[in-house]
């Protein structure tokens, strides 16, 4: 179970798109996807909710309803209060900007790609690469990002985060010429997505992709220029990331596959950012053969080292991973455990049918409390990027293993 204040995710996520429409006279109406259960609840305090579409969706084993529903944007806040009140949880939910949106969330076409070969067989070039990746590289990068007042998704200094990373990305790619590193704005709110991307040798239009989210929020009192550090969340999973790519770059390595990495804006409130991109992905039919999603790497909560998320992701991939960590990380221990709702970018690649694993720093029950809060710090996470290390090698050896062969 979650911590109380996680509990009100929904209800802050669905705050924030009311502050980013306010202002505007005109009822302007919303669209979530969620679940059954949470549906009930939502007919009860928005009477005007209807259910524009329904699909059975099974994750992790379980089957559930899941509705697209169209509500008077001003309902939104007694929904997510009614949903909190009655469920005690976060009920699960996806914001869309539209109709068209919501219904094509509701889809879970496969995008074709044959299942790839899960093969290791890059050793010469991964053994080397890891042992060249360095704790205090991330731990850098993490005070760097936590150094901003916040990353939040509306405010001018999560625009600012976002150029820093951009340049930090650019100086990296420095003199290779089939390296670009991009921004990937978005029309609904200021903050931009950073993206990176490797072109591959012989199989181009094939992609493999790594995330983790930019943004940055507080669960109460969140304003332009309240202080949010997100050092665990998610500095810590772009600072894996970062250190990953560093390596990888500086080792030669040339992918077959194109790589591409993404530093999502606005998952905080919705995955808003990831939602975007990969429905940009399926619309231009772009193959993947596989995504890792880093989100929370440097908060060690559990007995386990990593525990794999197993709802809203790829059984085949989990199991991949899985192996990638025993052939290169033996020394690690690896769990399992399930969000319970989509609760992280991994969801938004889930829903456009890409495979995807999310390898978490914590179990569920025992997740770092200060997320979401001003002691998200460096130093409530130790003052350490060991853990983080693990995640950042993890990342380094699915980036070769699935690009390379
Ligand atoms: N990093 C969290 C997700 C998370 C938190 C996973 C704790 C496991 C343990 C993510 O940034 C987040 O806060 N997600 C939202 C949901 C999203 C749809 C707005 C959440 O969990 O409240
Ligand atoms: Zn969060």
């Amino acid at each position: 179970m979650r911590s109380d204040l996680l509990k009100l995710c929904l209800f802050s996520a669905l705050c924030l798109s009311l502050a980013a429409t306010a202002g505007s006279a005109k009822k302007r109406r919303a669209w979530i996807t969620v679940g059954d259960a949470a549906f009930q609840k939502v007919q009860t305090v928005a009477p005007d909710a209807v259910s524009i579409g329904s699909r059975q969706v099974r994750a992790a084993g379980l089957s559930e309803k899941v509705h697209a529903v169209v509500l008077d944007e001003s309902r939104l806040l007694a929904v997510t209060g009614a949903i909190h009140q009655q469920m005690g949880q976060c009920g699960g939910f996806m914001y869309h900007g539209s109709e068209a949106e919501a219904r094509a969330a509701l889809e879970a076409r496969r995008v074709a790609l044959r299942t790839p070969a899960y093969t290791i067989d890059q050793r010469e070039v991964v053994v080397p690469m890891l042992s060249s990746m360095q704790e205090q590289h991330i731990a850098s990068t993490i005070l760097s990002l936590s150094g901003f007042t916040n990353r939040y998704y509306a405010s001018q200094s999560g625009v600012d985060a976002a150029n820093w990373l951009l340049a930090t990305w650019r100086e990296l790619a420095a003199g290779r010429g089939d390296i670009s590193v991009a921004l990937v704005t978005h029309k609904a709110y200021p903050q931009p997505s950073v993206s990176l991307t490797i072109a591959g040798t012989d199989l181009a239009d094939e992609k493999v992709v790594v995330g983790a989210h930019l943004d940055s929020i507080l669960s109460f009192r969140m304003s332009d220029t309240a202080r949010a550090p997100g050092a665990d969340d998610d500095a810590s999973g772009v600072a894996s990331m970062t250190e990953a790519l560093r390596a990888l770059i500086a080792s030669g390595y040339r992918p077959r596959r194109t790589l591409q990495v993404f530093a999502y804006a606005a998952e905080e409130v919705g995955l808003r950012g990831s939602q975007e991109i990969t429905r940009q992905f399926k619309q231009a039919g772009q193959k993947v053969a596989g995504v890792l999603q880093l989100d929370m790497t440097n908060y060690k909560g559990a007995a386990n080292d990593i525990y794999l998320i197993t709802d809203y992701t790829s059984s085949a991939q989990n199991t991949f991973v899985a192996e990638l960590a025993a052939a290169y990380l033996p020394e690690l221990t690896v769990g399992n455990d399930r969000c319970g709702y989509g609760c992280s970018d991994h969801a938004s690649w889930d829903a456009q049918g890409y495979p995807v694993s999310m390898p978490f720093e914590s179990s569920m029950a025992r997740d770092n409390p200060a997320i979401h809060t001003s002691r998200d710090t460096y130093e409530n996470s130790g003052s350490q990027a060991a853990h983080a290390l693990k995640f950042a090698r993890l990342a380094a050896a699915f980036m070769v293993e699935l690009s390379g062969g």
